[in-house]
């Protein structure tokens, strides 16, 4: 049999809270999820569910007056993040993990021109690097995500959001990190240019053997992109497997069950959609229980008291009463 592989990040028993004077927040409310070397994993939700609160953690970019780790920890490389100085996570980020946001603009300074921005993304990172060699990596970095390189003098008004967003990913890419987090990276584009930035981010990631987690709302995307899924609502994973574990007709928690309904299907026309009825919960008030118990169409008494134990088939694993427990751990 194979050894098993040391994860390249596993995230154990996290929880993050936001608090301010009005409220505290439960946005990540004890999840665990490993990625190996050159996996993609996928983080599924509704709104509000807690996917870029996730993301923000392992950066260390929560904000540092309400967002605060309460429990848990981060292992990249077998190396606790939360232990890290701001020195050492400041290098961290960008040579060994970076981020997409979900917001392209966001990341992009107006004032600047694009070839400027991911020279200076080089430059952090790379100290010493000839003027000469830095100018062939943006040229390079430009052609790899199909943008001329002679456009690297314009800046980013002048640009479709599209070929923004490709910048960004040339960016984000620059220093060549372990771990790439691309939060919702095409939900502010058309279609087309949708499967574009996907199918750039694949052939990147094969390329490179980079691992990613990709934050989507989209089970569309899922199938195209991920070896791996997590399945996120009220700050819990409720489900995990492989893609195929996933998108599969097998059991399903029946969260997972609704956001299948709701996104349309091509082949069979007639399909409706039928999108989850109700609202994720407050995360400054959550219910006891199952946090999906009140809009489940299967929820029973035990659903209303008792948090659900998951049930484990493989590597596929459901927190839901309905399938009972083969395990007493916490998903
Ligand atoms: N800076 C903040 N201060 C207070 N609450 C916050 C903050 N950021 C997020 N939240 C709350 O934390 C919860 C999780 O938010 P998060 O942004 O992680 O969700 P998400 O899954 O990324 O949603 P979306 O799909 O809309 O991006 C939400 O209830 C949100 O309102
Ligand atoms: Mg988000």
């Amino acid at each position: 049999m194979a050894e098993p592989q040391t994860p390249l990040l596993s995230i154990r028993g996290l929880e993050v809270r936001y608090e301010t004077d009005e409220a505290i927040t439960h946005a990540v409310n004890g999840i665990n999820l490993d990625i190996n070397v050159g996996e993609t994993v996928g983080l599924v939700g509704e709104t509000g569910a807690g996917k870029t609160t996730t993301a923000l953690a392992v950066m260390r970019l929560l904000p540092h007056r309400t967002g605060k780790i309460t429990e848990g920890c981060i292992l990249f490389r077998g190396e606790d993040v939360l232990r890290k100085s701001n020195g050492e996570m400041r290098q961290m980020r960008g040579e060994r993990i970076s981020m997409i946001f979900q917001d392209p603009m966001t990341s992009l300074n107006p004032t600047m021109t694009m070839g400027e921005q991911i020279r200076e993304s080089l430059e952090i990172h790379n100290k010493g690097m000839s003027a000469a060699l830095t100018d062939a990596r943006v040229d390079e970095l430009l052609t790899m995500v199909g943008i001329p390189p002679r456009r690297k003098h314009e800046y980013p008004h002048q640009f479709s959001g599209g070929m923004k967003q490709r910048i960004v990913i040339a960016i984000a890419l620059a220093c060549r990190p372990e771990l790439l987090i691309a939060d919702e990276p095409t939900t502010a584009l058309d279609v087309t240019i949708q499967a574009q930035v996907l199918a750039l981010m694949n052939e990147l990631k094969e390329s490179m053997r980079t691992s990613m987690i990709l934050i989507t709302h989209d089970l569309g995307v899922v199938s195209e992109m991920c070896d791996k899924v997590a399945i996120m609502y009220a700050g819990e994973i409720i489900e995990r497997g492989s893609a195929d574990d996933i998108l599969d007709d097998g059991p399903h928690h029946p969260y997972t069950v609704g956001l299948f309904n709701s996104i349309p299907d091509i082949e069979r026309e007639s399909k409706r959609l039928s999108p989850i009825a109700g609202l994720m919960p407050d995360p400054a008030a959550l219910p006891g229980g199952c946090k999906f118990h009140p809009r489940c169409g299967d929820a029973a008494d035990a659903c209303r008291s008792l948090a659900p134990p998951p049930f484990v088939s493989g590597e596929h694993i459901i927190a839901c009463h309905k399938f009972g427990s083969s395990n007493g751990g916490r998903i």
